[in-house]
């Protein structure tokens, strides 16, 4: 199984935000442990991670992976682009946020992307990313 792992807006920041909310690890750790964790389950993962929504969709429309991990980072709270996107591509996408997004402001409780996302993984930091191998590789 290839898994694309994709970082959207602000998670290149990882490392430099809250570490309350997002950990301390940087994007290219956590990327190291969630290639190394989906290989032990005989999956592949390529890394990509974007700030700009157009080429988050771009990435979406023209990736040959079997499955997609995914953090939208803020734009799962407002883009409808993303949301049409995955509705209408093939390849089954989680949703991921390290932060327990349920439980913080409320405009972060406001999710537009869950109802089209195969699976969603909140509140655990790396782990959220690691449930999402899980899910993936246990099918
Ligand atoms: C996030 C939660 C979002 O609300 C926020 O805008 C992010 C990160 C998370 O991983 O917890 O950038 O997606």
């Amino acid at each position: 199984m290839k898994i694309l792992l994709l970082n959207g807006v602000n998670l290149n920041m990882l490392g430099r935000r809250d570490p309350k909310f997002y950990g301390t690890d940087t994007l290219s750790q956590l990327e190291d442990k969630v290639v190394s964790y989906a290989s032990q389950r005989g999956a592949t993962v390529q890394c990509r991670q974007s700030n700009c929504e157009g080429e988050l969709v771009n990435i979406l429309q023209q990736t040959d992976c079997d499955a997609v991990i995914f953090n939208a980072g803020a734009y799962s709270h407002y883009s409808y682009a993303l949301r049409d996107c995955i509705e209408c591509i093939s390849v089954p996408v989680a949703e991921v946020h390290m932060s327990d997004v349920d439980n913080r402001e409320q405009f972060r409780r406001n999710d537009v992307l869950a109802d089209v996302c195969v699976a969603r993984f909140t509140g655990k930091g790396t782990r959220s990313y690691l449930d999402a191998v899980d899910f993936f590789t246990a099918k």
